[in-house]
């Protein structure tokens, strides 16, 4: 980074790990929204993890749960949600699918202060006696913060199965799972992370998911950055994750950011304003993260339905980087990016 960018990056005046917590939880968010709503599975997984892994992996508690937020990131643009595959119980033999931890974890690979959460990624379908996917890794060729996150998740496919008795089959079945699917001593301390309150029913209150989050978050160690890296920097990483998501927008996000900078600096404006414009230049398709790769693709013109959801993406946007409250005053300057002067533009 420039001089120049290193003054900008102390004008914006946020704290960075902040920001960067709230990025994360907002890319969460936008992987969980789908045609049925707000899942808030990648929350509830890395809520689990994280209370998991204060039990055996103390000093690695961000990382797993950073790990548990964007473990299904590999799956970003598949038709149909990662969850609602897992539920279906057919074994999964989509290779698209079958691929989502290796390509997740090349995605956060790119975030350096996400390398160790990347490794658990890459092992959240590996099982404990070597059948699970993608590299049928086994015993102690596999990671702890692997195993916490993938028995995260997989409390969370149970609690959706087995709705109706308050977790406790859930429970049950993972125990049960000990010594096969997971490493023994992972399930021990889940069970002791998840008893008290109990938290395992704490999670299922929907309403009350945004509190417990933002206490975590507050909580949260700093993640080790080996690499501390500035709010721009990362934020340019997290607009190719956005560009990632299709093959046509490779790079849009990022030029986009650029051509807006270029033409606020023409225009006479200063710091922050410039900082504030590349950002929101960078964010502005964050809402896309939400628009199935099928209507991304469609060959041929989208129908009514299709337009409504492809319409709604500003709005996301705008959603999305409320979130964030170092971002909170760019959301509308992102979202504003489809209207037009003559106001026939949206949302
Ligand atoms: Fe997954
Ligand atoms: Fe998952
Ligand atoms: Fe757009």
């Amino acid at each position: 980074m420039t001089g120049q960018g290193k003054q900008q990056e102390v004008q914006t005046g946020f704290d960075d790990q902040q920001v960067f917590n709230e990025l994360m939880v907002a890319l969460s968010m936008a992987l969980d929204m789908d045609a049925r709503g707000k899942l808030f599975h990648a929350w509830r997984v890395a809520l689990v993890a994280g209370r998991t892994a204060a039990e055996i992996l103390p000093d690695k508690v961000s990382d797993v749960f950073y790990a548990g937020l964007l473990h299904d990131i590999g799956a970003m643009g598949l038709d149909d949600h990662i969850v609602h595959q897992m539920i279906s119980g057919a074994p999964a033999t989509d290779p698209v699918i079958l691929q989502h931890s290796e390509k997740g974890a090349a995605i956060v690979r790119e975030l350096p202060a996400l390398h160790e959460a990347s490794r658990y990624i890459l092992e959240h379908h590996e099982h404990w006696d070597g059948t699970g996917t993608p590299s049928h890794k086994r015993h102690h060729q596999l990671t702890v913060g692997g195993q916490i996150v993938a028995v995260a998740d997989q409390l969370d496919i149970l609690l959706r199965l087995h709705a109706r008795d308050e977790g406790k089959k859930a429970l049950e079945i993972i125990k049960s799972r000990a010594g096969t699917v997971f490493m023994p001593e992972v399930v021990e301390a889940f069970l002791a992370a998840v008893a008290e309150t109990p938290y395992y029913q704490v999670i299922q209150d929907y309403d009350n998911l945004p509190f417990l989050m933002e206490e975590t978050l507050a909580a949260l160690p700093a993640v080790d950055c080996r690499h501390p890296q500035p709010l721009r920097a990362t934020v340019r990483i997290f607009a190719k994750i956005i560009d990632a998501k299709h093959r046509y927008t490779m790079g849009h996000s990022q030029r986009v950011a650029s051509y807006a900078l270029k033409l606020a600096q023409a225009v006479g404006y200063g710091e922050p304003e410039l900082a504030d414009l590349e950002i929101a230049g960078l964010l502005h398709d964050f809402g896309k993260i939400s628009v199935p790769n099928r209507i991304l693709d469609k060959n041929g013109p989208l129908d009514k339905h299709e337009w409504t959801i492809v319409r709604k993406h500003p709005a996301r946007t705008a959603e999305l980087l409320t979130i964030i409250k170092g971002l909170k005053h760019l959301a509308w300057v992102a979202a504003g990016h489809h209207e037009r002067y003559d106001g026939k533009g949206y949302p």
